[in-house]
C-alpha cells in the first residue's frame, strides 16, 4: 500500500527546472532511498513532501490525501517529519529540550490547560520528559542530555535532528543526507537506526550519497538528475544501471570534470 505518492511533480524557479515531471510511489514501512548528482533535486523534492516548497505543478498524496498546498506544520502533524542538510537544531538549547519542542506537534493540552497547570497538562509534561530520555538512549545520546546542541560534535548533531524527527511520532520520516560528515563506523551505525526505525513500522525516505548506506538500509532506491527521475530499482539494479553509472560519471564536455559527488 503506497503511503506516499508524487504525481508528475514539478518545481521550476524561473527557468530552471529543479524538479520536471516526477513520479514516485513509496510503500508503507519499506526504506526508500533517493539518489543523484550534486543539484539534482533532491533536497527541492524533500522540500516540497514537508511543506516547506511547493510543486509549480502536480500532486503529492500521503495515505491517498493530497498535502501539497499544506504547511509544514500540518504536514507534521498528520505524520511526516525530517531532518535536514544543513541541521537545524536550536544551538543554544539543551539536547534534551530540543526534543521537548521536537514533539510539540504531539502534545494535546490546550493553551488555557498549560496557563493554569491542570492536571492534564502536567501529566502530558511529564510524559514528553519522560519520551525525550527515552529517545535520547536509543540514539547513544544520554551523556549529552544537557549539552546545548549547538557544543555537540557533528555526528551527535546529526543523530539529535533524527531523534527529534522521531519525537513527534511519524509515519513517515525524511532524511537529508543523515550520515554527511560522518565516518564509515558512524554511518554503519546509523544504517542500523534507520533499519529499527524500519521495523518499528516507520517508512523512511532517505536522500544519500553513500552507497554502502543505500546497499545496508534501502529496499528501493530512485534516481534524480538535473530534476528528472532517471531509474528505479533495488540497490543492485541501480548500481549497474548505466542511466545511472552515466549520470554519476558523466564528464562535462566543456571542463572535462567529473560531476561525481565526492
Ligand atoms: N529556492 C531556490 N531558488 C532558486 N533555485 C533553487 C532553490 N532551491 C534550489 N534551487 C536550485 O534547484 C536545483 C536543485 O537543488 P537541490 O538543492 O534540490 O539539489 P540536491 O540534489 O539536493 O543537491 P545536493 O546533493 O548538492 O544537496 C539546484 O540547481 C539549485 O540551485
Ligand atoms: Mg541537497
Amino acid at each position: 500500500m503506497p503511503i506516499l505518492e508524487l504525481k508528475h511533480v514539478s518545481r521550476h524557479f524561473g527557468g530552471l527546472l529543479a524538479l520536471e515531471d516526477v513520479n514516485m510511489i513509496v510503500e508503507v514501512g519499506k526504506v526508500v532511498g533517493l539518489i543523484g548528482p550534486n543539484g539534482a533535486g533532491k533536497t527541492t523534492m524533500i522540500n516540497n513532501i514537508s511543506g516547506l516548497d511547493h510543486p509549480t505543478n502536480g500532486e503529492i498524496l500521503f495515505q491517498g490525501q493530497a498535502i501539497h498546498k499544506q504547511t509544514p506544520h500540518k504536514i507534521t502533524q498528520i505524520g511526516i517529519t525530517r531532518t535536514y542538510q544543513n541541521i537545524r537544531l536550536f544551538g543554544d538549547m539543551t539536547a534534551h529540550d530540543n526534543l521537548l519542542i521536537g514533539q510539540h506537534a504531539r502534545g494535546r493540552a490546550t493553551l488555557l490547560e498549560s496557563l493554569f497547570f491542570l492536571p492534564r497538562y502536567l501529566e502530558e509534561e511529564r510524559t514528553l520528559r519522560q519520551r525525550a530520555t527515552e529517545l535520547l538512549a536509543q540514539f547513544g545520546l544520554e551523556h549529552v542530555t544537557n549539552t546545548l546542541a549547538g557544543t555537540l560534535s557533528y555526528g551527535d548533531q546529526r543523530r539529535l535532528e533524527m531523534a527529534r524527527a522521531l519525537a513527534a511520532n511519524p509515519k513517515l520520516i525524511l532524511l537529508d543526507e543523515p550520515t554527511a560528515g560522518m565516518n564509515p563506523t558512524e554511518t554503519h551505525e546509523l544504517g542500523e537506526q534507520i533499519l529499527r526505525l524500519r521495523a518499528m513500522g516507520i517508512t523512511i525516505l532517505v536522500i544519500e550519497h553513500d552507497m554502502s548506506l543505500i546497499h545496508q538500509v534501502c529496499d528501493e532506491v530512485y534516481v534524480l538528475n538535473f530534476g528528472c527521475m532517471i531509474a528505479q530499482g533495488t540497490p543492485t539494479e541501480i548500481r549497474a544501471n548505466p542511466l545511472v553509472i552515466e549520470a554519476y560519471l558523466g564528464v562535462d564536455e566543456d571542463s572535462r570534470s567529473p560531476r561525481l559527488h565526492t
